[in-house]
């Protein structure tokens, strides 16, 4: 079976190409590379290099290939950025996701599954969050994904297109095959910023902020590794053959703090890991945690990776035989 997975050579991306490789899916990447590597696509997917923004680039890659689903991951991600740059997010991602569903529904494709985000639940009423909590985005890349679930609604509607919403909370790890990590441009996520002290590539962490309403002050989020993503979007896939369409909240349902994942990547490390105390960062949440029950239970979902320190193993792993990422 074929699929297509936009954003392929991205973090989350390529480690979902290597699963759906594994269960036996023929795959196609697409591409701008402009956050991703070609290095990080497994050669045995098909590339194609091209940009969802422009229609007619996508509309050539449905006319030559045909899909039994879509996996779309491309897109700007980060949360910060969105807040000083908040075009890239309500103008380019929005398009992007309208371009590749205008074409794929006027090809007949039948499931689609969307990389949506904890980012949506700017007030949660209750910590963890399920599926039940009100969708209030906590920045322009929040409101962007908010959008494209709203686009699959009426997709689904009008086109009769299945799909699902899989909102991670924090991906995180590497996968222990030892070829694929993370490795950003500019790195501004968490983890990788406090192995690179480890590694010696920066002095110190700066913590965004201790004065937030939580037990130590740091924000709190939850890790997921990024093979239990995979796993879930391979799962979420497969139900939509004869399943409706749903949206999940995807965490292991475990909170960290910032202060707490310094000193488990000191364990693992065995670096001392300095740190200073920073500003808060704008467009961050207090406490950001899932309440899995509903995956579990209707896919029987579970995460292989539960502890903290089992995850920045495995990124630890990719950081060290990769201190330069791909292209080092
Ligand atoms: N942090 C620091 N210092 C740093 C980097 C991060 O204190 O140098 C803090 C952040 O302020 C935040 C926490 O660590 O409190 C996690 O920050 P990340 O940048 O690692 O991740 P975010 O929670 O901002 O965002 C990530 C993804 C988003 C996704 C979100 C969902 O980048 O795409 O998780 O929770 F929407």
């Amino acid at each position: 079976m074929q699929v297509l997975v936009t954003g392929g050579a991205g973090y989350i991306g390529s480690h979902i190409v290597e699963v759906l490789l594994d269960a036996g899916y023929d795959v196609i990447v697409f591409d701008n590379l402009s956050t991703g590597h070609r290095q990080a696509v497994a050669p045995k997917a098909m590339f194609v290099h091209g940009d969802l923004r422009q229609i007619g680039q996508v509309e050539d890659l449905f006319a030559a290939h045909e899909f039994a689903g879509i996996f779309h991951f491309a897109s700007y991600i980060l949360v910060p950025e969105s807040m000083q740059k908040p075009w890239m997010y309500l103008r380019d991602n929005v398009v992007a996701s309208a371009n590749l569903l205008e074409v794929a529904t006027r090809h007949g494709v039948g499931r689609f599954i969307l990389s949506s985000t904890a980012n949506l639940f700017d007030d949660p009423q209750r910590i963890p969050i399920s599926e039940e909590e009100h969708v209030i985005p906590g920045s322009p890349y929040g409101e962007s994904k908010a959008i494209a679930e709203r686009q699959l609604l009426w997709m689904e509607r009008i086109h009769g297109l299945k799909y699902c919403a899989l909102r991670y909370f924090n991906a995180a790890g590497a996968h222990p095959n030892g070829h694929i990590g993370e490795d950003h441009p500019v790195e501004t996520h968490l983890i990788p910023i406090v192995l690179q002290v480890a590694l010696g590539q920066r002095d110190h962490i700066t913590i965004n902020g201790t004065d937030y309403d939580t037990p130590d002050g740091t924000c709190i989020r939850d890790y997921i590794h990024v093979l239990d993503l995979a796993s879930a979007h391979v799962g979420a896939f497969e139900s939509l053959a004869d399943g409706p369409s749903r949206n999940y909240n995807l965490g292991t349902g475990r909170g960290y703090s910032v202060q707490e994942v310094v000193e488990t990547a000191r364990k693992v490390t065995g670096h001392a890991i300095p740190v200073q105390i920073g500003e808060r960062r704008a467009g961050d949440l207090p406490a950001l945690v899932a309440d899995n029950t509903r995956i579990k239970q209707e896919l029987g979902w579970e995460p292989e990776f539960a502890e903290l320190g089992a995850i920045i193993e495995t990124a630890w792993k990719w950081h060290q035989s990769h201190p330069r990422g791909f292209n080092g």
